[in-house]
């Protein structure tokens, strides 16, 4: 389309990149708005104008650290989802609309201070934990990450795969992550060397052993927690079974969870 006929959006960003993981994961980097400052963890809305001239707009959080010059997403492709269905088909020039106020709860402000922090997420969750990671204040805090993701495949794993491998080499944190960072992915559903879900690999220690660290204890750790709604539910009690208390940015405690979607999955 040429530039005269394109539409101009509401909140317009044009699309910079994007990669498809899977045939069910996708993810892209738009121009970020001047005027937008968020902490990393945060989610906006963003999405693409309807059929009948409204915007269609979804929560998603934001991937890239609160410096980066751009915007990442990590998203879902849901066959007939009102959103993804036609989200999944944006190319580099295109134009989304994002809308620059973003909120959230797995923000470092939301916690206080402790040695190890835990990043616990199913699928998509992993989004504002690609934010952390790549967040100097995460490893100025802590002396210890530890980034648990599970999904069902060993490809769905690839995107958080390859930005934990691409760390090392970051000219403003690569140095920071040094030995602090442990990445603990996990399949369900396909044979891969660590496997089984967050819950269960915290409820027997496995995760504990493997890594080499002591089981948690609310004195020292804190923990971030994004996926399902029966994930995040699950792993709240696991938490508060380990003496952690939920906490909020107006009330910091030791943990915090966000849904990484809301309905069932697909
Ligand atoms: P919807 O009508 O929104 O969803 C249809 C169904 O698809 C849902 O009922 C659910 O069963 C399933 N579904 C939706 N999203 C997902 C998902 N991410 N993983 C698995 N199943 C899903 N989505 C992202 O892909 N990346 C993000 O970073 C992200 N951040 C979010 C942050 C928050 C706080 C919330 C509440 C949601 C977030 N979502 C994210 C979900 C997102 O808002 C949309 O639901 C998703 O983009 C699908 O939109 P849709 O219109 O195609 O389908
Ligand atoms: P499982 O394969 O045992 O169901 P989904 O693709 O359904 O969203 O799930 C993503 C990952 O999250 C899968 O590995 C799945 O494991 C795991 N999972 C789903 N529900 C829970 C839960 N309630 N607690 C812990 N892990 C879960």
């Amino acid at each position: 389309m040429s530039d005269t006929a394109k539409p101009h959006l509401p909140d317009a960003q044009t699309v910079t990149a994007v990669t498809h993981w899977t045939d069910r994961l996708f993810s892209f980097r738009v121009t970020r708005p001047k005027s937008l400052r968020f902490r990393s963890g945060e989610f906006v809305m963003i999405g693409l104008m309807g059929d009948n001239g409204k915007p269609l707009l979804r929560a998603y959080s934001i991937a890239s650290p609160a410096w980066d010059e751009e915007l990442e997403f990590y998203s879902i492709k849901v066959p007939d989802g009102p959103l993804t269905s036609k989200l999944q088909h944006i190319q580099v020039g295109d134009e989304i609309i994002l809308r620059p106020k973003p909120v959230g709860t797995l923000v470092h402000d939301a916690l206080m201070p402790g040695k190890r922090i835990y990043f616990l997420s199913t699928g998509t969750g992993f989004a504002p934990f690609a934010s952390l990671l790549r967040e100097p204040e995460t490893y100025e805090k802590y002396d210890e990450v530890i980034m648990m993701h599970t999904c069902r495949e060993v490809a769905e794993l690839e995107y958080g795969r390859q930005l934990v491998e691409s760390l090392a080499d970051d000219p403003l944190i690569g140095e920071m992550v040094g030995s602090k960072l442990k990445y603990y992915p996990t399949t369900t559903r396909e044979e891969f060397h660590h496997m089984g879900r967050v819950t269960d690999n915290l409820t027997s220690g496995k995760v504990f052993a493997d890594l080499g660290i002591p089981k948690m204890d609310p004195a020292h750790d804190r923990a971030m927690v994004c996926g399902s709604l029966a994930f995040n539910v699950d792993v709240k009690a696991i938490l508060e079974g380990f003496g952690l208390r939920e906490g909020a940015n107006s009330d910091p405690k030791e943990f915090v969870v966000e849904k990484a979607f809301v309905g069932d999955g697909i």
